[in-house]
């Protein structure tokens, strides 16, 4: 095994140098030994199971304007939605019958209504006390991610973006500071929310350096999950012409990733499907330990449109991926355990 693929699984890390070379390295059988690691440690965490979660897209009515993202606020061509409470519970149930044991609630940054969540995850505790819960709301005032965490709420993804200051400036308005995202990572994590942080690739004006930076904040945070996909352009933002991220690079990441926190939960993502056709097994054969279908329902997909060409990663083809090489699923909330 090559020294550097090596060194990163029995010391769990690498110096910059290296983790740079991993990173731009043309040499393939050099990224295939990393991702064949990554791959197989992996398998020592999870065995050949991948941990699935049911992803309920509940409003794309957002504060913010990112300016990477499709549902920013001013973006005045998609028909904003909000889910009801009936809506959100028959979601569920749909979810849980077809196996699913983690709800995902994710939606535009949107205090007010998030508000409203509250007594909507108390009842989805209450009615489907096996399976877990993880919300994906953005920015929210610490009362409310504790009320929130006391109905029932056991996890909170919430990316960081980008580990590099000037470069958030670079994605984000004024009015957003990097600042707030990483204090509300601490609150998350300071109310025992299994946490997620992670990152686009191939956001507009990211280096490798950045890159590397983000694998040192997310090695010093160690969040219970990481979320990494490409960065995808959408027509209504200031970057419609910027190139989508690398497909290759994006699972070159979770291969690092996997080895530096071998228990992690890093799911193989959306986007990541959303650029390269069987994206979704690649980054489980990468290293990756999760999927997430889209259990919104079917009249509001288009309207959740975070960028372009966004896959739904549906159940029966997850599963029959998975199943052609080997993998598994079961109904299991699949938590992290250490
Ligand atoms: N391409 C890829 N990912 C995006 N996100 C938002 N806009 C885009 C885009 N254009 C991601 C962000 C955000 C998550 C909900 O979706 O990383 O945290």
């Amino acid at each position: 095994m090559t020294e550097l693929v090596q060194i990163l699984r029995d010391k769990r890390d690498l110096p910059d140098k290296g983790l740079v070379e991993l990173l731009e390295t043309d040499n393939q059988s050099l990224v295939e030994e990393l991702k064949e690691c990554a791959r197989e440690t992996a398998i020592e965490s999870f065995g050949k199971e991948v941990f699935l979660r049911g992803l309920i897209e509940w409003s794309n009515v957002c504060r913010n304007d990112c300016l990477y993202c499709g549902i920013r606020c001013s973006n005045a061509n998609i028909q904003r939605y909000t889910l009801t409470r009936e809506q959100i519970l028959s979601c569920c149930e749909l979810a849980y019958s077809s196996g699913i044991r983690t709800f995902v609630l994710q939606g535009g940054e949107n205090p007010s209504s998030a508000q409203n969540l509250v007594p909507v995850v108390a009842e989805i505790h209450a009615s489907w006390p096996d399976s877990a819960i993880t919300l994906s709301l953005g920015e929210l005032p610490f009362e409310l991610y504790e009320k929130l965490r006391i109905a029932g709420a056991d996890r909170y993804l919430l990316r960081h973006e980008t580990a590099n200051p000037v470069h958030y400036a670079m994605l984000h308005p004024i009015t957003m500071g990097q600042g707030t995202r990483l204090k509300c990572l601490y609150q998350l994590r300071e109310l025992c929310y299994q946490t997620g942080m992670g990152m686009m690739v191939g956001s507009p004006f990211q280096k490798t350096e950045y890159l590397v930076e983000d694998i040192r904040l997310i090695q010093m945070f160690r969040p219970e999950m990481i979320g990494i996909g490409p960065f995808i352009p959408h027509k209504d933002t200031k970057f419609a012409d910027f190139p989508a991220g690398s497909a290759e690079l994006t699972m070159r990441l979770y291969s690092i990733l996997r080895l530096m926190l071998p228990k992690a939960n890093i799911p193989s993502t959306t986007a990541l499907s959303s650029v390269l056709p069987d994206g979704r097994i690649k980054g489980i054969l990468a290293g990756a330990n999760v999927i997430m279908p889209n259990f919104t329902p079917p009249q509001y997909r288009d309207a959740y449109s975070l960028y372009e060409g966004k896959s739904a990663d549906p159940l029966e083809e997850v599963q029959k991926e998975l199943s052609a090489e080997g993998y598994f699923t079961r109904p299991n909330r699949g938590d992290y355990n250490n």
